[in-house]
């Protein structure tokens, strides 16, 4: 895409406007960020909603899971994401045993993703449907979370297509539409069987936003250093990459320490009062 043709939105996106997104028959765009410049590139891509995902953990902070992130570490990456987000909605993922131990604590956790954070909504992953009607109670909208939930890969026996079957795909859709009816203002579908994905966006009035659910969701969410093509660890088959910045950075790098090495950096015009007359002494003068 040419420089200049990014959109970032025009207006600020808001719950209500999401939550309409189907109505409108408009495609919801979600991409994850994890500090200011990444989100200020999300959002100048034209993502509608911006997620600090608590695939943190794993995409930033290099555990093999999401489990151990803590609140204190995804507040510290929400607030450097909102300083870059102007009119994307901007959603902060609850790390695992955030909102585990009953009401009170969910409730106090959300809120410092509002509060302290300035986050606009949560996302809460699994069938928790008193969760998400004590956070809508106290204000806070919550995006849902169905399918793939990786916070629980030790009950799941690993990263997995989930769905998939009678008993699971009922399960799934009963699943959906409790979280509906308890106030989620949308739901994430993650790797499950594309046609289930199209029935729960069918019977759903709340948006969807798919991740490995195929092409019949209301919008569609990638990992942003998977769709950049910055993690290579993993590689499950719904990832599009668009980019190969791994390499591309890894090229740049070594090219600086090759420079470096041969002395080829800084140049006399990168640096000041021009040492262009130290370059032919030998290089221990200079620093002897
Ligand atoms: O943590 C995350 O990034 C997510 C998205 C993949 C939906 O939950």
């Amino acid at each position: 895409m040419d420089e200049k043709s990014y959109e970032k939105p025009s207006r600020r996106v808001s719950v209500p406007w999401v939550m309409n997104a189907p109505a409108r028959n408009e495609r919801l765009v979600m991409m994850t960020a994890y500090d200011f410049s990444q989100a200020r590139l999300v959002e100048q891509a034209g993502a509608d909603i911006v997620l600090v995902g608590d695939s943190l953990a794993m995409v930033v902070l290099g555990h093999t899971d999401t489990l151990s992130v803590t609140v204190d570490e995804m507040l510290h990456h929400v607030k450097a994401v909102k300083r870059g987000v102007e009119n994307s909605l901007l959603v902060a993922d609850m790390p695992y045993g955030s909102f585990h131990l009953g009401r009170r604590q969910t409730v106090a956790e959300a809120m410092r993703f509002i509060k302290e954070a300035g986050a606009q909504a949560v996302k809460i992953e699994g069938r928790r449907p008193e969760t998400v009607a004590a956070l809508v109670d106290v204000e806070i909208p919550v995006m849902a979370h169905l399918g793939l939930t990786p916070q629980s890969i030790h009950k799941l026996g690993g990263f997995r297509v989930q769905g998939r079957g009678d008993g699971p795909r009922t399960e799934l859709l009963e699943a959906a539409r409790e979280i509906e009816a308890a106030g989620a203002f949308s739901l994430v579908l993650e790797c499950v069987p594309a046609d289930l994905a199209r029935e729960v966006t069918a019977v759903l009035e709340i948006p969807t936003i798919g991740i490995g659910a195929g092409p019949n969701c209301d919008g569609q969410v990638l990992v942003f250093h998977d769709l950049l093509g910055l993690e290579d660890r993993l590689s499950p088959r719904f990832v599009r990459r668009y980019a190969e910045l791994g390499s591309d950075a890894r090229r740049a790098l070594s090219a600086f320490a090759e420079d470096v090495r041969h002395g080829r950096f800084p140049s006399p015009a990168e640096s000041y009062d021009d040492p262009e007359h130290l370059r032919a002494e030998p290089i221990r003068k200079i620093y002897g």
